[in-house]
């Protein structure tokens, strides 16, 4: 039977009671499958012929059979083999898995599929998160979808237009408070917790992280049932490489693959309480009071789910890594210039995180990496544009133009 458990006491809960703490130590919850009874289902399951997408592994998601799916089509991104960027760092054989080809641009369609189908299940006529974007952008999508009311708070003047955008034009509640990403959490947390009506779909809702963990299997399977030897993968709230790695384990454990890669997370220097206490050898995280970072994706001093980011990290012989806006910005333009895949800041750190890496030799050069990048370029314009030169004006005729382009001027001939 698949019940909620708490992480720390390991308190069981029923799978549909909506409760975001224990009730006995305060601590996060996650999903947890009867692994013979899940075994067995999947021996006499089709999922093997579905086209690869987050509802190919709709036996391993906690929902009830007669659930009506809320879909737009997720999952099923490129895993980009990728020899110039291998080239430029140094390293045989790296791939981008490349979440900016979900329908909202971010991986966060992969978990709100799931979230915004329980939460319809479940009877919810309302739901709410806190955001730095991308979370926003993707519940008001599935919300419209559904058909239920919507509400998102996002740090004020720190969210990137792109996002902003899709949260409004998919006729959310947008609340832009006067604060930062961890200040909102705290009042939706507080506000679904006073107010029932309201579901919260941020990632300590442990029905996203479910849907979130089939870019693990995605991984797995592309590279036909053998797990690369390491992942690199931004980190802010902490919980996409949680869900990466519960997929993973769970692929593990069912014999799909026989090892497990290298959890490598990504912080950007300016908010990186999880990267301190890997290279501390702490086992707790000292939070960030005023986080700060162009990648405003992952600009978060208190991850929630920090440990089990830590676990992912540890358990998996991985570690984390700092980088700076500079090398965020660098590794963005390297990767759109070498590779033709345009990635938002944030998704970016992964990149400049596997060169500062293979650099440092932490990465040997004959390693598989999977790079993944987390969200489309398009979702940041102005921050893309910031960076490169600047369009040449020119009047509306070929000597103008050719001039422009350095071209020696030909006479034209014209045929009668
Ligand atoms: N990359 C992008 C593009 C993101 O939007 C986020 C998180 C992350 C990486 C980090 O993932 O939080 O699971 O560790 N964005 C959240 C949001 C916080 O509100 O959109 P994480």
């Amino acid at each position: 039977m698949v019940h909620q458990e708490c992480i720390n006491c390991k308190t069981r809960y029923d799978i549909d009671e909506i409760i975001y703490f224990c009730k006995k130590c305060g601590d996060i919850l996650e999903i947890k499958f009867d692994f013979k009874e899940l075994a067995q289902t999947l021996k006499t399951s089709d999922w093997k012929t579905k086209p690869l997408s987050v509802w190919r592994y709709r036996d391993f998601m906690p929902i009830h059979e007669t659930a009506h799916v809320v879909t737009l089509n997720e999952g099923g991104t490129g895993l980009h083999r990728s020899q110039h960027l291998g080239q430029e760092v140094g390293i045989k054989e790296v791939y981008v898995k490349n979440e900016g080809e979900n329908p909202t641009g971010s991986f966060k369609d992969r978990g709100m599929t799931v979230g915004v189908t329980k939460a319809v299940e479940l009877g919810a006529r309302h739901v709410i998160c806190a955001s730095t974007g991308n979370t926003s952008a993707s519940l008001a999508a599935y919300a419209a979808r559904a058909g239920i009311k919507c509400t998102v708070l996002i740090p004020s003047g720190k969210i990137a237009y792109g996002k902003l955008a899709q949260a409004m034009i998919h006729g959310a509640k947008v609340l832009q408070v006067n604060g930062n990403f961890d200040q909102s959490l705290e009042f939706v947390l507080k506000l679904a917790e006073k107010h029932k009506s309201i579901y919260l779909l941020n990632s300590i809702n442990p029905f996203r992280i479910e849907g979130q963990k089939s870019l693990g299997f995605e991984i797995c399977e592309q590279l036909n049932y053998e797990a690369p030897d390491r992942i690199i993968i931004p980190v802010g709230n902490a919980g996409n490489i949680s869900a990466v790695w519960k997929g993973l384990t769970e692929f593990h454990r069912l014999g799909f693959i026989k090892k497990l890669p290298k959890m490598t997370g990504i912080q950007a220097a300016g908010s990186a309480p999880i990267a301190q206490a890997i290279k501390t050898n702490s086992d707790k995280i000292v939070p960030v009071e005023h986080p700060e970072t162009v990648a405003t994706a992952i600009r978060i001093g208190a991850p929630v789910s920090w440990k089990k980011a830590i676990n992912a990290i540890r358990e998996s012989h991985g570690t984390a890594e700092t980088v700076t806006d500079e090398e965020i910005l660098d590794a963005q333009k390297m990767l759109a210039r070498i590779e033709g895949i345009f990635v938002e800041p944030a998704s970016a750190s992964s990149i400049a995180g596997l060169k500062k890496l293979v650099k440092n030799g932490v990465i040997a050069k004959d390693e598989r990496v999977v790079c993944i990048t987390t969200g489309h370029g398009l979702k940041d314009p102005d921050t893309a544009i910031k960076q490169c030169e600047k369009p040449v004006e020119v009047e509306a005729d070929m000597l103008s133009i050719e001039q422009a382009l350095g071209l020696k001027q030909q006479r034209v001939i014209i045929a009668r």
